[in-house]
C-alpha cells in the first residue's frame, strides 16, 4: 500500500530495511524508481536521449491532454531498470501537473481540450493556461530534479501485488498498512486515467479489511495503521484493532483530504499495535 511512496521512503531515510509494495502501477513506478533504486539519478543526457526519437510536435492538442505524455511513456519503457521507471516518474510527475490539485479526474479538464474557456473558473483558467503554455522540455527537466532529489542511499526492495501476499512472506520487524479508507474518493477513480495511460488495466477491487489485514500479520511484532474515513472514530478503531493485538498509541491527526472539498475538522487515525 506504498502508494505516493511517501512513507516507504521517509522509512528508508530513518535507516529501515524497507519493502514497499502496491497493486496499482502508478505506485509500483514511485516504488522502483525511489524505494528499489538507491544511487541512480536522472541526468541531462537521459532526457536528451528520451526525446531524441519521439515525433513532435509534443503539442498539448485539441484531441486529449495525455497525447504527449503517452509519446513520451514509451520510449521510457524501452530504457533499463532504474532509469525506466525513474523517467517514467518524471513523465507522470508532468502529466499530473496540468491537472489542478494534480488530479486527472478534474471535471473541467475535458473543456479544456475543446478549448472551451468559458466554461472554466478563471482561476483555473490561468492554471491551465500557464501548464499548457509550457514547453514539456521544461517540465521534463524540473520534473526529473523533483524526482532526483528523492532518490536515497538505503536499503529497499519492491514487492508487486496485493497486500496480504506481501504480508505472509515478508518475516518483517515493522508493517505500516495504509489501505483506502472507506467512504472516500477511490484513488482509482481519481487516477483512472492515469492507469490507463500507463497501462494498467486492473479492474477496481475492494481493498482487504482491518480484520483480515490483521490475522495475516499476526507474526509481526509491530504493526503501525493509518486510517480515517467518515465513518470512522478513534474509538471504534482502537476497539477493533484491540481484538487483534494491544495498542499502545492512538492519535488523531487533523487532516483534510483535498482541503478545498472536505469537511472542516476531520481526521486522520494512527495506531500502534504491539504484543511486545
Ligand atoms: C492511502 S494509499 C497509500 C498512501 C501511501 N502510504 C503514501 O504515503 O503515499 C492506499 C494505497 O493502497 C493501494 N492498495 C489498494 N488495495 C491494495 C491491495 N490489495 N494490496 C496492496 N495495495 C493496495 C492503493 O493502490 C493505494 O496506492
Amino acid at each position: 500500500m506504498s502508494g505516493g511512496g511517501s512513507v516507504a521512503l521517509a522509512a528508508k531515510w530513518y535507516g529501515f530495511d524497507v519493502l514497499a509494495g502496491d497493486v496499482a502501477e502508478r505506485a509500483l513506478v514511485v516504488a522502483r524508481a525511489l524505494i528499489g533504486n538507491h544511487l541512480r539519478k536522472i541526468q541531462p543526457a537521459d532526457i536528451a536521449r528520451l526525446l531524441a526519437d519521439v515525433a513532435y510536435p509534443l503539442d498539448h492538442d485539441d484531441i486529449s491532454l495525455e497525447k504527449p505524455y503517452a509519446t513520451l511513456l514509451a520510449p521510457a519503457a524501452a530504457f533499463p531498470e532504474p532509469l525506466q521507471s525513474l523517467l517514467m516518474l518524471t513523465i507522470v510527475n508532468s502529466y499530473l501537473h496540468v491537472f489542478p490539485m494534480s488530479l486527472p479526474s478534474a471535471s473541467d479538464s475535458r473543456h479544456v481540450i475543446s478549448r472551451d474557456w468559458d466554461r472554466i473558473s478563471s482561476r483555473r483558467v490561468g492554471h491551465y493556461l500557464r501548464v499548457l503554455n509550457r514547453p514539456i522540455e521544461s517540465a521534463l527537466i524540473s520534473g526529473a530534479k523533483s524526482v532526483n532529489r528523492s532518490v536515497l542511499g538505503g536499503r529497499g526492495q519492491v514487492i508487486e501485488g496485493s497486500a496480504l501476499d506481501a504480508i505472509r512472506g515478508s518475516g518483517s520487524d515493522v508493517i505500516f498498512l495504509d489501505p483506502p479508507y472507506p467512504g472516500t474518493s477511490g484513488y482509482d477513480d481519481n487516477y483512472r486515467k492515469l492507469d490507463l495511460l500507463l497501462g494498467d488495466k486492473r479492474l477496481p477491487e475492494p481493498a482487504p479489511q482491518l480484520d483480515e489485514l490483521f490475522e495475516t500479520a499476526s507474526d509481526v511484532p509491530v504493526v503501525v495503521l493509518s486510517y480515517g474515513g467518515p465513518s470512522v472514530t478513534l474509538d471504534s478503531l482502537v476497539s477493533q484493532a484491540g481484538r487483534h493485538r494491544p495498542v499502545t498509541n492512538a492519535i488523531a491527526v487533523p487532516y483534510r483530504h483535498l482541503k478545498s472539498i472536505s469537511k472542516e475538522g476531520t481526521n486522520e487515525f494512527i495506531l500502534i499495535c504491539s504484543d511486545r
